[in-house]
């Protein structure tokens, strides 16, 4: 790490106060500004340094309160590559209040940070851009000169020079507005609370607004570009749901006077927590419910919450420094499931969580995994600390704690957090210490097992003569000697009572009646994988269907899995779990079943692809059987969730004729707009892509630039990788560096390099085109698009992949990409060992 002292700023000036007012001007895509700064100087000092990127300082003055108010001319010098601005007085500043006012001008950037421009196309096909802004972690400097560290708060008060004809938004009320001579306004908004300045948020376009809600007194409004009002409902119901149910879990108002939920068409991330005007990309916040599948509606409802969440965990209690966002984006993730839970049990949220965690335990199985908490020095570092660790593991780790406490004893502690420090800035130690006194628990001790090291353990279970012998050891694909150890809420249920343990030792005896039945980690809250010995596990196969939850399925299957991958089990192994499964009709279970057998199609070898599909097609069947191909009167979603995973089963890893030739009828008709089922329609958007012709291309590509909602134009879009022919997936590369937005470029990539027969040819595009990759598309794309690597398992490519990213690093996540890399080891590994083996058992 770099030493954090070079990247923090000196406290000898500490903001109060931001006056800030903003000129852009869209068609020269540049902006003017101005900004006063009250100050406390804590120290004598004859100069000020803040941060400022990419802007030229026109004029800086200082004023001290109560003086003579004549400006004092400060001489200002940039650092680029520090990304500050030193402001020299030439004498000595006393401390005391000061005003810092600077004039500055800066570009409006297409790189989707700090602010920038994004477009967007009429029904007419003409074109327009709006400027908004993205500053978390560190591009509020990019904006306006500005003391950008989390832990220094002020108020802001903004003001927008709007040209004419468009409208604007921000974090708080507008309080005024003035026109000028030029037929421009100047809006004013009301002062901010206390916040930090990756907080700030302003939008300027032809933007339009529904009708506010009121939310207990707060107006909620979605705000977008013209032509999308009929795609607001399902945001607002949300978002009020959550507003108000948030406001009741954390006993704590809403910390703003309004909210704002903005549909932005060219987005980085997928959401952002602006104070009181959260930023979203169009298909995570406007939708059709009736067009949209339950994925795509359920990801919605849960990205509303999680920002939401954040109004109060993050924005109204921040972290000190940006090696805490892992516990704001962590809680937020785990509050995102407990909102959407309790608007719609019907859901299950909390079951389909399960899928998240077990992909946070794949990636924690790797060497290259890291402990959530470390320490962070530059943007980079930061920039680096938004990947899975910290948001599915972390949320993992939040509900382990929350159901060992009992979650009424853990919102306790939340609260007291909250209410203690409100408007101020926290270590995550402040949360374990606040819940440790709510509950009397060792919450810190055990948290920091889970925190401060990598890895999680693998929890083997034998039946001893006096119960059940627990034995924890570290849980890696790739062999590795380590002795960790972790304070382990094991959960283990028996002749249906449950037993509670804390398991901190290496091994520990659960004393049991009939040790046999025994389930461990009962209730699939743990953040840790089951090996039972050989007979526990025939036992819970045989009646899995009676003794385990779905979660608790989902998790046998799952494990079994993971075994897999890390050679403690085999192909043949899974393959037969498959078959005890017959019955299952529930989604996330059969989502592990799904994984573990596409998985095992990419192993097997060309001359046996036939065998293993009719052998897929008739693993699957029963399933499809049970749930039929049409959709039954008075099904819930998550039914006909399963029929769009079956049929994807079926139409792309069993290639049955029955199913192709309905999805054909499916796409067809949802092509020429008529009402599809959205699960069959999307499940056969991609099953037809992967038989599709020329034609078929050309079709896509016209239904992709025509859609009319977000969701459905992001399949069409997304199913452009999956066609057959390598010159389509060459055809396909080519629109993801040009036609198409830089936002979704790289998840086009990654599905490019996914590809199940080409995706050789695409990693050689891709290996091409790097400088234009990493040019065009926003810094966090990368490791997005190498998401894509893992199933580059053939031996020449594997290693071709490893020398050119050890050749080609990536600053801002090469931790991310070291654990891609990982896993197409593990992956090449496993294909060596599996793939003879799975040709005599086909044979
Ligand atoms: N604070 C993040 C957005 C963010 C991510 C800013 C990375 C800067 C760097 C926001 O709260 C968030 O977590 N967004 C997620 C979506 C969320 C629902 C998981 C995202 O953008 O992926
Ligand atoms: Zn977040």
């Amino acid at each position: 790490m770099s030493d954090l002292h070079d990247h923090r700023l000196p406290r000898t000036a500490v903001p109060l106060r931001y006056d800030l007012r903003l000129e852009p001007d869209l068609d020269a895509a540049t902006f003017g500004g101005s900004v006063t700064i009250e100050c406390r100087i804590e120290a004598e000092t004859s100069e000020i340094v803040l941060n400022a990127a990419e802007l030229d300082i026109d004029e800086a003055t200082l004023t001290v309160a109560g003086h003579d108010a004549t400006p004092m001319p400060l001489a200002a010098e940039l650092d680029e590559g520090a990304e500050r601005a030193t402001l020299r007085a030439g004498v000595p500043i006393a401390p005391g209040e000061v005003e810092l006012r600077l004039t500055f001008r800066g570009v409006l950037n297409d790189q989707l940070r700090g602010f920038y421009l994004s477009t967007w196309t009429d029904a007419d096909g003409a074109e327009h851009v709006l400027a908004t802004t993205q500053f978390e972690s560190t591009n509020a400097r990019r904006a306006f000169p500005c003391f950008d560290e989390p832990d220094l708060k002020a108020v802001f008060a903004v003001s927008l020079l709007v040209p004419p004809g468009l409208e604007c938004v921000s974090c708080e009320t507008e309080i005024g507005r003035d026109e000028q001579p030029d037929g421009a306004t100047l809006v004013r908004f009301a002062d901010t609370m206390l916040m930090s300045t990756y907080l700030v948020a302003f939008v300027v376009g032809e933007l339009e607004w529904t009708d506010p809600v009121d939310v207990d007194g707060v107006p909620m409004r979605v705000v977008h570009v013209p032509g999308k009002a009929h795609l607001t409902d399902f945001a607002l119901e949300c978002g009020a749901f959550s507003l108000r149910w948030l406001a009741d879990y954390f006993d704590l108002p809403y910390p703003g006077n309004k909210v704002d939920l903005v549909a932005i068409p060219d987005f980085a991330f997928g959401a952002m927590e602006n104070l009181g005007c959260v930023t979203f990309r169009e298909a995570l916040l406007l939708t059709d419910p009736d067009q949209a599948t339950q994925a795509e509606v359920g990801r919605i409802a849960l990205v509303i919450a999680h920002e939401l969440a954040h109004m109060w965990f993050g924005d109204l209690v921040t972290m000190e420094w940006w090696d805490g966002i892992w516990l704001k984006e962590a809680f937020a993730t785990f509050m995102e499931m407990a909102c959407v839970h309790a608007w719609k049990p019907e859901w299950r949220q909390w079951e389909q969580f399960t899928v998240d965690r077990a992909a946070a335990l794949d990636t924690d199985a790797l060497r290259s995994t890291r402990a959530i908490e470390f320490p962070v020095g530059s943007p980079d570092e930061a920039e680096a600390m938004y990947d899975i660790l910290t948001y599915e593991k972390g949320a993992s780790i939040v509900r382990m704690l929350e159901q060992y406490l009992t979650p009424e004893r853990f919102r306790d502690g939340v609260r007291a957090y909250l209410a203690r420090h409100q408007f101020g800035n926290t270590r995550n130690s402040d949360l374990w210490d606040a819940i440790e006194e709510a509950t009397d628990e060792p919450v810190r001790s055990t948290m920091d097992t889970w925190i401060l090291q990598g890895g999680h353990p693998v929890v083997e279970a034998e039946a001893d003569d006096d119960g059940l012998r627990l034995t924890q050891r570290v849980n890696r694909y790739l062999a590795d000697d380590d002795d960790r150890r972790w304070s382990v809420p094991v959960v283990v249920r028996s002749g249906g009572r449950e037993h509670r343990r804390l398991l901190v030792d290496r091994v520990e005896l659960v004393r049991l009646d009939d040790p046999i039945a025994a389930v461990v980690n009962a209730g699939g809250h743990g953040f840790y994988r089951v090996q039972y010995a050989t007979e526990l596990r025939a036992a819970l196969l045989a009646d899995a269907s009676e003794q385990l939850s779905t979660v608790e399925r989902f998790g046998l299957v799952d494990d079994t899995w993971s075994a897999v991958l890390s050679g403690r089990a085999t192909a043949a192994e899974f393959l037969d779990v498959v078959r005890a499964f017959a019955f299952e009709h529930d989604l996330p279970v059969w989502r592990a079943l799904g994984t573990g057998l596409r998985g095992i199609g990419r192993l097997v070898g060309p001359d046996d692809h036939d065998r293993y599909r009719a052998e897929v097609g008739e693993l699957v069947r029963p399933a499809l059987d049970i749930c039929g191909l049409e959709v039954a009167e008075g099904e819930g979603p998550l039914e006909r969730q399963l029929r769009g995973l079956l049929v994807g089963l079926a139409g792309s890893v069993a290639h049955d004729d029955e199913v192709i030739g309905l999805a054909r009828g499916w796409q067809a008709a949802d092509q020429r707009g008529d009402a599809v089922d959205p699960e069959l329609a999307a499940a056969a958007v991609t099953v037809v892509a992967e038989q599709g012709d020329d034609a078929t291309y050309a079709a896509y590509l016209d239904r992709f630039r025509g859609a009319t909602n977000p969701q459905q134009q992001l399949r069409y879009l997304y199913a452009l990788a999956a066609f057959p022919g390598r010159a389509q997936l060459e055809r396909t590369i080519d629109l993801a560096l040009t036609e198409v937005r830089s936002q979704n470029a790289p998840f086009l990539l990654a599905r490019c390099l996914d590809h199940g027969e080409h995706g050789a040819v695409a990693w050689s595009e891709v290996r091409s085109r790097w400088a234009e990759i990493t040019e065009r598309l926003p810094s966090v794309s990368l490791t997005r698009v190498l998401s894509g690597i893992r199933w580059l398992i053939d031996d020449d490519t594997s290693a071709d992949v490893a020398a050119f990213l050890a050749e080609h690093p990536v600053p801002q996540g090469q931790k991310t990409v070291d654990q891609h890399l990982e896993k197409l080891q593990v992956l090449t590994e496993l294909r060596r060992r599996e793939q003879p083996r799975l040709a005599t058992l086909l044979a």
